[in-house]
């Protein structure tokens, strides 16, 4: 992983994920280590973020890094026109590693082409969210002590939900039945299904969030992403599709957790925080592990 770029989770392979999830758990046990003290970190936000920006600074301090950048384009001298790849060759005279989030889809790729140093894909439009990805991951093998075997049910937003893309081709890799819960307006890319199709792995899809409660082993809750509607109207459709409440969990697996990427909107009610099921915000924790050992692997610290 040293020195390469992560853009895709496709980019890296099933063992890379295994690696990095045990360097987490090494972090989660001793997450203060002064390594990358001779390291600074840019953090390019072009979209809003709170939890991938904040945690990712919060890897970096951590483990010794310094941390540049900026939370809002607004900002930047990208008001006055600066294109991104200038942008992109300026911050690496700066630092030794990008972490960026851009609204535009590929946007992450093409910056990677340009840089020569790895860049990080803290989400790009609706396409891909690696690290997010590979904690969800790391969430799913801590709360079920396993990645095979299990049948993980996304609910919501399938259709831009970039996490969503992420998970379900890094969950290809490992023996998972796909649950697909979504509007018909908001299915599962033909793309992303397409990775499922060539490992030979089941999913089904439904309309109906309670038909999976009972089955599930993992509920991983999305946003109906907003800020991706080109129509306010189509939006207002679909906003309210999925509302999970606690009352709904009855007859649900013993084992069963509620994940999700967050920022929540309504689509878990908040009585459902203080039953044993809810994960999401020690899944928004472990982003720290991970992003912790992603700067390491990739800085070649690890
Ligand atoms: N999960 C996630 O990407 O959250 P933020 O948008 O707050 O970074």
């Amino acid at each position: 992983m040293k020195n390469r770029s992560l853009i895709s989770i496709t980019d890296y392979n099933k063992d890379e994920y295994i690696r990095i999830l045990e360097l987490a758990a090494e972090f989660e046990k001793n997450p203060i280590q002064n390594i990358l003290a001779d390291h600074v970190v840019a953090t390019l936000f072009f979209e809003p973020s709170t939890r991938t920006r904040l945690s990712f600074e919060s890897a970096a301090s951590r483990l010794g890094a310094k941390v540049i950048g900026f939370a809002d384009a607004n900002i930047s001298s990208t008001t006055k026109g600066e294109s991104l790849k200038d942008t992109i060759l300026t911050v690496s005279n700066y630092s030794d590693i990008i972490v960026m989030r851009h609204p535009r889809e590929g946007s992450a790729r093409f910056a990677s082409e340009v840089s020569p140093v790895p860049i990080i894909n803290a989400g790009d439009g609706g396409n891909q969210h690696p690290t997010q990805c590979l904690l969800d991951l790391y969430s799913i093998k801590k709360t079920q002590g396993k990645l095979d075997g299990l049948n993980v049910a996304f609910v919501g937003d399938l259709k831009y939900g970039r996490t969503v893309h992420s998970n379900v081709m890094a969950l290809c890799n490992f023996d998972t039945t796909f649950h697909l819960v979504s509007p018909l307006e908001l299915k599962l890319p033909s793309y992303v299904k397409m990775h499922i199709k060539d490992r030979n792995l089941k999913y089904h899809q439904y309309t109906d969030l309670n038909e999976v409660i009972p089955i599930a082993d993992i509920i991983y809750m999305t946003r109906i992403q907003r800020e991706r509607f080109s129509d306010p109207i189509e939006y207002e459709k679909v906003k309210n599709a999925y509302i999970l409440s606690a009352n709904m969990l009855n007859g649900c697996r013993e084992n069963m957790r509620v994940l999700h990427p967050l920022p929540r909107v309504n689509e878990i009610t908040e009585d459902v925080d203080s039953t044993k099921y809810a994960y999401y915000f020690q899944q928004a924790l472990n982003g720290v592990y991970v992003r912790q050992a992603l700067l390491a692997a990739i800085l070649g610290v690890k």
